[in-house]
């Protein structure tokens, strides 16, 4: 006898255990009642077409907590009229693992219709999830409206050394950001766990399972004390990943022209955009530090960029780097501190990209910044030589105006 489960049942019991497990409600029987009421009810007014005003949270159990139905109009531009046509009932769809091949976040409008979440802060803790928001490269790309739906929905989670946040191949949840804390990232390797990166005091992790539908890829652990700002999966997906098909459209024509990445697969160059944030900085801006500490990888959208050594205290331009060339990757590569200072000529975008999808995405482009990077020594030890003849300006070409030097 087969018995058919219900389309979606499987989605509506995760769903309902993740808020469980987030509220810890004393009593999750009335719990329960409450949040299916909830939802009846936001289903019932959707069905409707009555007003999207906040309504009581089904999460009622933490204080505070608010879910709101999205406003249709707010989520709605151009193109995107047709598929959202209100209203609609939420209908919950099965999560299977996608590949990002097959990846088409308009297949899934359903999710994107769910309720608005919003999470009410303290001025003191939208400070400061602001600050730790502030470089986040998936949030680059948000319009303001978008942004402020992120930060509303965010919520606060202190952590204590050894506690795992997430589990390799367990279903996505959330997407963090770190606000403080130290934390291990662990992969399995021939069924052995192996420490393969950390993140120190800043970034962003859990994005992948969430964009792509997939499990999560790597375990992370905490290995201090610290603070996470957790996004749901909803609104990740609702918010995110549908700013990253508008970011491929975008960017598609552009990185195919980028001769460092002719050697990926075009999906992997769309992956490579998923995790990309624009970045502009103006006249003379300094967009590295040479002695930093690095985290990111830059590509030049538009505009020049020019790096400069500092020996001595004597300023030296060993490259300019402009519409398609890239920089920022010695450091990354080498494991060491930056070995020049990055400034902007005139108004400057990059794309930006951190240290851990550089380490994921960028693998087959290794060996040519490697070859690249075999140069540098070459070509800086022939500039100091020009320098002390003082024939700098007699010189042939520019190093570094085909390839970055640092
Ligand atoms: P996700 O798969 O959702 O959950 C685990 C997270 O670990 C993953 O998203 C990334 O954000 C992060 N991560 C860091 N380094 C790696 C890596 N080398 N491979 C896969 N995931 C990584």
């Amino acid at each position: 006898m087969s018995i058919e489960i219900p389309a979606g049942l499987e989605d509506l019991l995760v769903r309902f255990t993740v808020e469980v497990l987030r509220n810890q409600p004393r009593d999750p029987l009335d719990f329960a009642v409450q949040y299916f009421q909830r939802l009846n009810q936001n289903q019932n007014q959707n069905r409707g077409g009555g007003s999207s005003e906040s309504l009581p949270s089904p999460t009622a159990a933490r204080p505070g907590a608010v879910v709101s139905f999205t406003e249709p109009d707010a989520e709605r531009s151009g193109e995107e009229d047709e598929e959202l046509v209100a209203p609609v009932a939420i209908r919950f769809t099965r999560r299977v693992s996608v590949s990002a091949e097959t990846y088409n976040p308009d297949d899934e409008d359903e999710e994107l219709r769910e309720p608005r979440i919003v999470h009410p802060k303290t001025d003191e803790q939208r400070q400061r999830l602001q600050e730790a928001c502030k470089h986040i490269l998936l949030f680059k790309n948000l319009d303001a409206e978008q942004m402020s739906q992120v930060l509303d929905a965010m919520f606060e989670r202190r952590v204590e050394v050894g506690e795992l946040i997430i589990e390799q191949d367990d279903d996505g949840d959330n997407f963090y950001v770190i606000e403080r804390g130290t934390f291990s990232i662990y992969m399995k390797v021939d069924g052995l766990e192996r420490l393969v990166g950390t993140y120190n005091n800043r970034g962003s992790f859990g994005e992948l399972a969430l964009m792509y539908n997939t499990q999560r890829a790597a375990t992370i652990i905490t290995t201090s004390a610290g603070a996470l700002w957790c996004l749901d999966r909803m609104t990740f997906r609702r918010i995110i990943v549908r700013n990253n098909a508008k970011k491929r459209k975008l960017y598609e024509a552009f990185v195919e022209s980028v001769p460092l990445l002719e050697s990926l697969q075009s999906v992997e160059r769309m992956k490579v955009v998923d995790v990309l944030g624009c970045q502009t900085y103006s006249d003379g801006e300094r967009i590295i530090a040479q002695g930093d500490s690095a985290d990111c990888f830059y590509i030049v959208e538009s505009g020049q960029v020019r790096i400069v050594l500092n020996k001595k205290g004597a300023e030296t331009e060993i490259a300019v780097c402009s519409r398609g060339q890239y920089f920022g990757e010695l450091a990354l590569i080498t494991n060491k501190p930056r070995a020049a200072s990055a400034y902007a000529v005139g108004t400057v975008k990059c794309l930006v990209m951190d240290v851990q999808a550089f380490e994921r995405l960028l693998g087959p482009c290794k060996d040519i910044m490697k070859r690249n990077i075999a140069n540098y020594e070459e070509q800086l030890a022939r500039l100091f030589e020009r320098d002390v003849d003082g024939h700098t300006e007699t010189a042939g070409p520019r190093p570094g105006t085909s390839e970055v030097l640092r």
